[in-house]
């Protein structure tokens, strides 16, 4: 093999860095030389964004939040974003260049860590003869081939403590607070941190909600002589019959919208359908930063010991997944296909019902 490369693509998650220090410690001890490619892509493109990874250089990482290689989520090679001479931004597809930069350093394999779109890029560079393993990476775990993604148990330990403190200040001010946590297009982080973080409803996008439904439950809460309640309201969750709210692409070369806005909305319609005193807030990045924790450096050190393992036997255009109990090696198309949801039928949604949290709809 001699040389790999590893890259870190899309929004960063907690246990990053843990990925990154398996892959130099596994690969090291292999005899391969490991470089890191800064921002994604960049190193591909530009000597000065490519660094060598050493073991001394990794030292003391498992336990940081971010990634020591930097990230980004407009990096797309196959459609970058990039300043004319009148300078204007363009779309430019340097994919070409990309693999004559992989070629010319004489790597022998590409170590993608990355969430769907990351994974779709390295796909694509695999389909062009790069050999690539892909390694799961999302706060979001909306990745259908592995059973868990590195960062989801961070994320909802932030959020499920965000809630605890949320209990004692709504409790003392017969308020209701509304709490918008990630996810995108899935309700895993909300379904996840609202139950355990003792909510009274958890809107996912999985579920389109019913306001009515929702407002019952916050009237019948006071009945029972409960004067506060907190709402769990995933990003990516919309009103039956209504829109996801967003706030457009922001920046060029992003693939996807910015998702934001739905619990302020939520926490509106409260007020203004039944008068109850309401407040929202947006967990916002919080919930991708910090110090992995213990499950997701375990999760973030296997995968990445994994990854190298199976560059050894060369298998390419592949991720690494966890199907317990064991690490396997699934086809990156497969892993991209579509994203995961929560399933309806299972028994965490079955646990919310049956304790009492609304879900929004009728049941
Ligand atoms: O995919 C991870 C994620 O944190 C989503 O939950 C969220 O919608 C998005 O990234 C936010 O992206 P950005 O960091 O560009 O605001």
């Amino acid at each position: 093999m001699g040389k790999i490369v590893i890259s870190t693509g899309g929004g960063d998650a907690p246990g990053l860095n843990a990925v990154i220090f398996a892959v130099v410690k596994s690969a090291t001890k292999l005899g391969w030389e490991v470089y890191g490619s800064r921002h994604g892509y960049m190193g591909f493109l530009d000597r000065d964004e490519l660094v060598r990874l050493m073991p001394s250089d990794v030292e003391g990482i498992t336990s940081t939040g971010g990634t020591i290689l930097g990230t980004t989520n407009k990096g797309n090679p196959f459609s970058m974003p990039v300043k004319n001479f009148a300078d204007e931004e363009m779309l430019v597809d340097v994919s070409g260049k990309v693999m004559d930069g992989f070629k010319r350093m004489g790597f022998g394999c590409h170590i993608a860590v990355g969430g769907d779109g990351s994974l779709e890029i390295a796909h694509r560079f695999a389909e062009m003869g790069m050999p690539v393993v892909g390694v799961p990476k999302t706060i979001d775990n909306d990745l259908e081939a592995t059973d868990r993604t590195f960062g989801f148990d961070t994320a909802v330990s932030t959020a499920t403590e965000a809630l605890d403190k949320l209990h004692s200040t709504a409790k003392s001010h017969d308020r209701v607070m509304v709490v918008e946590v990630m996810g995108r297009d899935s309700g895993w982080i909300a379904l996840y941190s609202g139950i355990s973080g003792d909510a009274d409803v958890i809107l996912l996008p999985e579920i389109p909600f019913d306001m009515e439904t929702v407002c019952a439950k916050i009237s019948e809460n006071e009945l029972h002589g409960k004067h506060y309640s907190i709402v769990v309201v995933a990003e990516g969750a919309k009103e039956e019959g209504g829109e996801v709210r967003n706030r457009g692409k922001g920046e060029a070369g992003r693939a996807e919208v910015v998702l934001g806005g739905i619990g302020e909305w939520v926490a509106e319609e409260i007020r203004r359908r039944i008068g109850k005193d309401t407040r929202s807030l947006v967990l916002g990045h919080l919930q991708r930063g910090g110090s992995p924790t213990t499950f997701d450096r375990l999760l973030a050190l296997r995968f990445g010991s994994a990854a190298v393992r199976m560059a050894a036997e060369g298998l390419f255009d592949r991720m690494v997944a966890w199907t317990p109990p064991t690490m396997s090696a699934v086809l990156l198309a497969d892993a991209i296909r579509c994203r995961k949801q929560v399933d309806l039928k299972s028994d965490k949604v079955l646990t919310a019902r049956s304790i009492g949290i609304c879900l929004g709809d009728k049941e």
